[in-house]
């Protein structure tokens, strides 16, 4: 293995049923990158993040991370070695505050997730002091002391996508997987996440592996991109690589990859 290589998916095939979600898919993303992933609506990109972090278990091929074979490993014992997501809709405890949410995310860790919300409480206060710093830290980092109280329900959406990338940090992961974290964004909105993005990567060193629909962010903030279409890696390669590819542009029909993106929907 690439000493420099922090993921290695190797052949992975996924299907439900008759529908072919990921069909062979083969990349190496390498420590340190903020590695792209992009492609039409159902082309597979949350089913590979989804094989990444478990919640998907492919019926074909491989999933390294830092050199273990994590292929088989439940969703919850890649957490502990460092893999985190958000998710492209938000799911994050509605009801309970901000500071609330973080603290659940940094427990689940601790414990392996194997806590119910119920226990949760029983456990919390023991755990409150060795877990709090981080959380302020996080908190601190993206900017939202003010609203630690509040429950996250009454928040807005920028606000709670940016409340569900703290609980996602809370895990001090090595690697971020996060999908589309800008969807349905106001532009100041994504400005901020961007920032927090390129702040993740730089300042806290996390790779990160963003599925994204603005090209425009895409092809600004990657190291690499890959490009997914029914299921198929049909590119890899820097930004200009990618956006300058042949099979890229006959995907994304019309052959102006930045106007043919734009008119996609979320999904
Ligand atoms: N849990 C699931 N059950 C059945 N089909 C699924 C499931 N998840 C994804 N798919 C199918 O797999 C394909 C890829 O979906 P998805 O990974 O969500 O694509 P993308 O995120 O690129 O829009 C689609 O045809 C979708 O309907
Ligand atoms: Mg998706």
């Amino acid at each position: 293995m690439n000493t420099a290589e922090i993921l290695a998916i190797n052949n992975v095939s996924l299907s439900f049923g008759g529908v072919r979600a990921l069909a062979d898919v083969s990349l190496h993303v390498n420590q340190g990158e903020i590695f792209s992933i992009i492609g039409p609506n159902g082309a597979g990109k949350t089913s590979l993040l989804n094989s990444i972090s478990g919640f998907y278990q492919p019926q074909q091929g491989t999933i390294h991370f830092a050199g273990v074979n994590i292929t088989k490993l439940p969703s919850h014992k890649r957490a502990e070695l460092g893999i985190a997501r958000t998710f492209q809709n938000i799911e994050l405890f509605k009801h309970m505050t901000v500071l609330d949410n973080f603290m659940l995310g940094a427990h689940i860790h601790m414990k392996a997730g194997i806590l119910s919300g119920s226990i949760y409480w029983k456990f919390a206060e023991k755990e409150e002091v060795e877990i709090r710093e981080p959380i302020e830290e996080i908190i601190d980092f993206l900017e939202i002391e003010h609203i630690r109280y509040q429950a996250v329900g009454q928040l807005s959406y920028g606000l709670q996508k940016r409340v569900e990338l703290g609980r996602a940090l809370a895990l001090q992961p090595k690697i971020i997987l996060m999908d589309e974290p800008m969807a349905g964004m106001t532009i100041e909105e994504k400005e901020d996440m961007v920032r927090f993005i390129i702040d993740i990567n730089e300042e806290r060193n996390a790779t990160v592996v963003l599925i994204e629909h603005d090209m425009g962010v895409v092809m600004d903030i990657s190291d690499r991109v890959a490009v997914l279409d029914f299921g198929e890696k049909i590119a890899e390669g820097t930004p200009d690589a990618v956006r300058n590819d042949e099979n890229v542009i006959k995907a994304y029909i019309g052959g102006d990859i930045e106007l043919a993106v734009e008119t996609e929907g979320s999904g």
